[in-house]
């Protein structure tokens, strides 16, 4: 078992963060504490795989010399409630972390601890996950020093998981927008496509057509790369069928199609499937169709 591992952990909100990662800690035989501010079926869950759960405000009793804290709540809620704890923090503990991939370790500063963490999951996570949860997932690390940030990545592999350094350097809040378009932003346009589809194939023909078609693409994406994932009219000049999607749709959604369209252009000149010039020809031909239809 790793250093990070051998302590006892708490882990402060039991959402869907909290409970994947106490899951996982208690599988590797780490003593962990999960606590929540009410009473709630998370209780019932931590106690099916042996984990201590407690209701509380922040208490010095919960914090010891080898203890590892981790903050699991929102981030607009983190900066108060980490001075919250800080408060009542007897003393140095031995690493203080967040789950947070949109802030950094500015947060954690004034906590004494000896190590300072950020360890994000880049995993859409169940509401209550087990330790399968984050078996597998990338987790991206931000560490105070180059001790913590080896104590993190070795923890990290122990409990099945991958660790990936974080530039000190690069913008957190870009790198979070990243994986908000990656994960909730992809949710919401496949629910869009499901519900344009259902017409036609009824609501599981509708589910399961567009979930195989977005799976294909992004194995030839991860397989072939974007030049050869990328397929459909746009890539192709087939202008007749973008102006048939685009015929009908109200102002507002032709607006948003359209905006797709032009992003999709971006990424088709970028990746060498069309020329700037012919891109820049069918974005123009795009927009002068919605104006006639009326909806620009
Ligand atoms: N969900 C994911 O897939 C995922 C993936 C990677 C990283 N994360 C990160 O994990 C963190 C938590 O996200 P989550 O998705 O786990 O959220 P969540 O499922 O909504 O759970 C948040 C937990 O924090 C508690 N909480 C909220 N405000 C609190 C406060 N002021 N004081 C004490 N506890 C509070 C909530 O308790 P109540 O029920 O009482 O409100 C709940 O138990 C975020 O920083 C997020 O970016 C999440």
């Amino acid at each position: 078992m790793t250093e990070l591992g051998k302590r006892p952990w708490l882990v402060i909100g039991p959402g869907r963060l909290g409970c994947a990662l106490a899951a996982a800690l208690a599988h590797a035989g780490t003593a962990v504490r999960l606590v929540g501010r009410r009473a709630g079926d998370w209780q019932d869950f931590a106690a099916a795989r042996g984990i201590e759960t407690l209701v509380s405000e922040p208490q010095a009793a919960l914090l010891g010399p080898e203890t590892v804290c981790f903050f699991a709540v929102p981030d607009d809620a983190l900066p108060e409630l980490v001075r919250a704890w800080q408060q009542v923090l007897p003393a140095e503990v031995a690493a203080v972390a967040h789950g947070s991939g949109a802030l950094g370790l500015e947060l954690l500063a004034g906590f004494p601890a000896a190590m300072q963490l950020a360890i994000h999951p880049m995993r859409a996570l169940p509401p209550r996950g087990t330790e399968a949860a984050l078996q597998g997932a990338p987790l991206t690390l931000l560490a105070s020093t180059a001790t913590a940030r080896a104590a993190a990545q070795q923890w990290v592999e122990s409990v099945g998981a991958r660790a990936i350094p974080f530039a000190e350097s690069a913008d957190r809040s870009r790198y979070h927008l990243a994986c908000s378009l990656a994960a909730n932003h992809l949710t919401g346009l496949l629910i869009r496509a499901t519900e344009l589809a259902t017409a036609a194939l009824g609501p599981e023909g509708a589910q399961a057509g567009v979930l195989a078609l977005a799976e294909s693409a992004l194995d030839r994406l991860r397989e072939h790369g974007a030049a050869d994932a990328l397929t459909g009219p746009l890539v192709r000049g087939d202008r007749g069928t973008l102006r048939a999607h685009l015929r009908g749709l109200n102002a507002e959604d032709a607006a948003r199609y359209l905006s797709q369209l032009e992003e999709l252009l971006e990424v088709a000149v970028s990746c060498g499937r069309l020329e700037p010039a012919s891109a820049a020809a069918l974005r123009e031909e795009m927009r002068a169709f919605a104006r006639e239809e009326g909806q620009a």
